[in-house]
């Protein structure tokens, strides 16, 4: 079986159980200020779990692209990924635990589906603690189906329980799939510990909310999430250690051969190879999402990507441009599955030219710099240490990640003080990068009536901007907070003072008229012909939600939102910047003057 093959068995098993199937969200969570990526298939669907109805209806199914960079030191292995494809079943509020549990054990053992036979599988269940007992249920079911007692396992919480992403929010016992990837017959009894039991399928049961006191309290709203990793899973059902050794690889690799000129492909991919594959698959699907190379945020974590991959390509002997025609394969590869590549082909290879050619230059000037370092500690030294300062000096000023240094260093004799370059780095990069890291642990936006009205001022900001600037002006991201709202649209120059008074004087204006937000549901065509604005067109399948406000705005979205505009008091721009090229980004607060 291919990705492919698995990824519609997945979706048309549960479309053939009363599942609508609904489009992977973008990798840039919407609105949600504590993650810089989208990492599981829940994220984009955390409204849905708290209450909100969603438009396509109670039982979904998804692939949904994720990112995690929280392992990104260790790819380069046979298993670690930073983009993958994450398949997921979802009851919101529909079916409870006996529906899910036989869902997956019927796509499991099916013959039509995945055809694993009973005596490779093992699962795990929550064995219970102070704030939700031991999952008997679950127990039970997957003993009815036929999974014997010593094959089912039960953990605690650190093993047996998911969520919530981030600090609060929707949570519960989960109970895992686990597959015999060793020499048959498999043992007897499961251990979990046994590194040849491979974990393919997560069920969690949702039935659970962590407040902000950190209690975990039963949920009004109960709710199956599922997550299979696509890749994991493609793999082991070919027999394959490495998800790298699949199909899904294949094509990328053979374009690195063809960039490198080698007239065969080596036996074994090293990790120099994986990572050049996994970054820039990652990077091509980013970009696609309208990002940009840049310093904060997600262009930062692009730019860590690309500039890693085209590193690595360096030391294997690559000297010259390269990343544009590993994308053209990962474009090749994915263009039917996920259509905004094709749309986004031009800028994903012009945004990775630019960039390799600034991190040539940057590295050709950095080298002369770190030359003329090197060249000032005379010889006769013996300790020879590059101190933390200047290493931190060459990556502020000519984007010298660290590991460059230390290893162009020791080719020098030298040593780096890298514990003095992360004490610089922590000083100088406080604002830009702490801010990351603590999204990048992830987690959920809180739709408080605080950011409901925010979200209906972000839709009276764009109205705004549009009249003021123009048409072209279109929404490239927004984030809200409880405080404040902050919105990334199209423009190429600054906004001026003048054209931002007028932005605020028009919201203001808008905000005294008292106008209701209504809200209606309807198909993505019914709203294109009422001429809604919207970025993600038909990601909830069937139905959309359209937001109206009087003849001012008309916009898809999620929400939630505020019921009249007089609900937002007040509007004032705090910032206007740059967010990468091209974009620019506007803070703004509401409430009280
Ligand atoms: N949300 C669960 C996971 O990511 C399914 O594993």
């Amino acid at each position: 079986m291919t990705a492919n093959e698995l990824r519609n068995k997945f979706i048309n098993f549960f479309v053939s159980r009363g599942h609508q199937a609904i489009k992977s969200a973008s990798l840039i969570p919407e609105n949600d200020p504590t993650c810089l990526f989208t990492t599981a298939g829940m994220h984009p669907l955390v409204p849905y779990l708290q209450g909100a109805k969603h438009p396509a209806g109670k039982r979904l199914t998804d692939f949904q692209k994720c990112i995690r960079t929280g392992d990104i030191d260790e790819v380069g292995d046979p298993v670690h990924l930073t983009f993958f494809e994450m398949l997921g079943n979802w009851s919101l509020g529909d079916y409870g635990k006996a529906e899910a549990i036989k869902f997956s054990y019927e796509f499991l053992t099916g013959k039509d589906y995945l055809n694993i036979p009973v005596s490779r599988l093992a699962v795990t269940v929550f064995a219970g603690d102070d704030d939700a007992p031991f999952d008997a249920e679950a127990f039970e079911l997957w003993r009815s189906l036929g999974i014997p007692e010593e094959r089912i396992a039960k953990c605690g919480k650190k093993d047996n329980w998911w969520g919530p992403a981030g600090e609060t929010g929707p949570c519960g016992p989960d109970s895992e799939m686990f597959y015999w990837t060793g020499e048959l017959p498999p043992p007897e009894k499961f251990d979990p510990a046994n590194k040849l039991w491979v974990e393919i399928w997560n069920d969690v049961f949702m039935e659970y909310t962590k407040t902000a006191e950190g209690k975990i309290v039963p949920s009004a709203q109960k709710n199956i999430d599922t997550g299979m990793v696509l890749e994991r899973v493609n793999a082991i059902l070919q027999g394959k250690a490495s998800c790298y050794d699949t199909e899904i690889f294949t094509p990328l690799f053979n374009a690195l051969d063809r960039v490198r000129g080698l007239a065969e492909a080596p036996a074994e991919r090293v990790p120099g190879e994986r990572i050049i594959a996994d970054h820039l698959r990652a990077a091509v699907f980013i970009i696609a999402d309208n990002v940009t190379p840049g310093n904060v945020d997600q262009g930062y974590v692009l730019r860590r990507l690309i500039r890693r991959a085209i590193r690595e390509g360096k030391k294997l002997g690559i000297e010259r441009a390269f990343t544009s025609e590993i994308a053209d394969a990962v474009i090749a590869s994915f263009r039917e599955i996920y259509p905004e590549l094709e749309a986004q082909e031009d800028k994903i290879k012009s945004e990775l030219d630019r960039e390799e050619k600034q991190f040539a230059e940057t590295l050709e000037k950095g080298t002369r710099e770190f030359e003329k370092l090197i060249g000032r500690v005379p010889p006769h030294i013996e300790k020879k240490v590059i101190s933390g300062k200047n290493a931190f000096y060459l990556y502020e000023t000519y984007g010298f990640p660290i590991e460059l240094t230390v290893e162009m260093a020791k080719e020098r004799g030298f040593s780096v003080d890298v514990d003095g370059f992360k004490e610089a780095f922590a000083k100088h990069q406080e604002l830009s990068r702490q801010g990351a890291e603590q999204k990048f642990k992830g987690g959920l936006a809180d739709h408080s009536v605080a950011t409901s009205r925010l979200h209906t001022a972000t839709h009276l900001l764009q109205a705004a901007l549009r009249k003021v600037l123009g048409s072209h002006v279109e929404q490239r991201g927004s984030n809200i907070t409880a405080e404040r709202l902050r919105f990334d649209f199209s423009h190429e120059e600054k906004v001026t003072p003048e054209q931002l008074a007028e932005v605020e004087r028009l919201v203001n204006e808008v905000i005294a008229a008292n106008i209701p937000v209504e809200c209606s549901e309807m198909t993505v065509p019914e709203a294109k012909a009422m001429g809604a604005m919207g970025l993600f067109e038909d990601k909830y399948g069937a139905k959309v939600k359209v937001y109206k406000i009087g003849d001012v705005s008309c916009e898809i979205c999620g929400g939630p939102h505020a019921a009249n505009t007089g609900e937002l008091q007040s509007f004032k721009i705090k910032k206007e910047e740059s967010s990468s090229r091209g974009v620019r980004r506007i803070k703004a607060v509401i409430g009280a003057k």
